[in-house]
């Protein structure tokens, strides 16, 4: 797959609605969004996940601002023609439909990311995604399990009763209503999120929602295996690269001690006479 394809835009997404299935992922430096995207994943979602799979955080509450523009200025050098969606912060965007417009539009200025993502539905989140869609800023939705406020909703399956079920499906159609462009839709059964699917007019994409979504996303780090305080129970490991990290590691630590490494093939060499007269000199 080349790596010239063209970029979609939040346009081209929503268009997708029942057609092919998406592919996203949640990458946050250069050289794995490079890899992501030779691999023809159409779209890089640096989420607030990177305070568990990359800062060794135990949550995403502590992820700032700055950590999330930062990170996306990495993904946004490896993957220049994959559709970038930036992850908003805990709280930076429940004060005031100013400090959400402005944290929002950090993230496409500064960060050179092509949407935002903020987590729920109903009420005073919908209100807002309105108003970024309004300034001119595609947003993807986030319902069903959203990790921000799991402290306070759960971070378990939700909409296991029907009246669960109907809040999630409350939320979906508030955040499609809003002007959403798709919207993720995490921890549900497979049945709610077939049913969500076919009541909102926008792409969802799913995680831990089984296979009826109009498309998919992961983690990067569970799906390549490299453990964190995140590992998610619904995630499938593609690789076990946190085993073959860690050998490679254990194998130069082994070699160093040895002798082996360097060997002379990544040893620069001196012209012998330059060193003759070096050590001339010295003496
Ligand atoms: O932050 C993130 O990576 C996410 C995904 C789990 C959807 O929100």
């Amino acid at each position: 797959m080349s790596n010239l394809r063209k970029k979609l835009s939040a346009r081209d997404i929503a268009a997708r609605k029942g057609g092919s299935k998406l592919t996203m992922i949640a990458s946050y430096d250069y050289p794995i969004s490079r890899l992501v995207e030779l691999a023809g994943i159409e779209i890089i979602l640096v989420g607030d996940s990177l305070g568990m799979t990359v800062l060794g955080y135990d949550s995403p509450v502590p992820v700032t601002m700055d950590d999330v523009v930062y990170h996306c200025r990495a993904v946004v050098r490896g993957a220049p023609n994959t559709h970038i969606v930036a992850d908003m912060p805990f709280l930076s965007y429940h004060l005031s439909d100013a400090q959400a417009l402005a944290n929002a539009g950090r993230l496409l200025q500064e960060g050179g990311a092509d949407s935002v993502k903020l987590e729920g539905g109903t009420g005073m989140i919908a209100d807002r995604i309105r108003v970024l869609v309004n300034a001119g800023i595609p947003v993807m939705g986030h319902v069903g399990m959203t990790p921000q406020t799991g402290g306070t909703a759960g971070f378990g399956t939700q909409g296991a009763d029907v009246e669960s079920a109907l809040a999630v499906l409350a939320d979906a159609k508030a955040v499609a209503d809003a002007g959403a462009f798709s919207m993720v839709v995490e921890a549900i059964p497979a049945e709610l999120a077939a049913v969500v699917t076919e009541h909102v007019p926008v792409p969802t994409i799913g995680i831990g929602a089984g296979p009826h979504c109009d498309g998919q996303t992961v983690v990067s780090t569970d799906l390549l295996g490299i453990e964190s305080p995140l590992f998610l129970k619904f995630a499938k490991r593609y690789a076990e690269l946190g085993v073959e990290i860690q050998a490679a590691f254990s194998r130069y630590v082994e070699e160093t001690l040895s002798g082996i490494f360097p060997g002379q093939e990544l040893s620069p060499s001196m012209n012998p006479e330059v060193l003759t007269e070096l050590r001339s000199r010295i003496q």
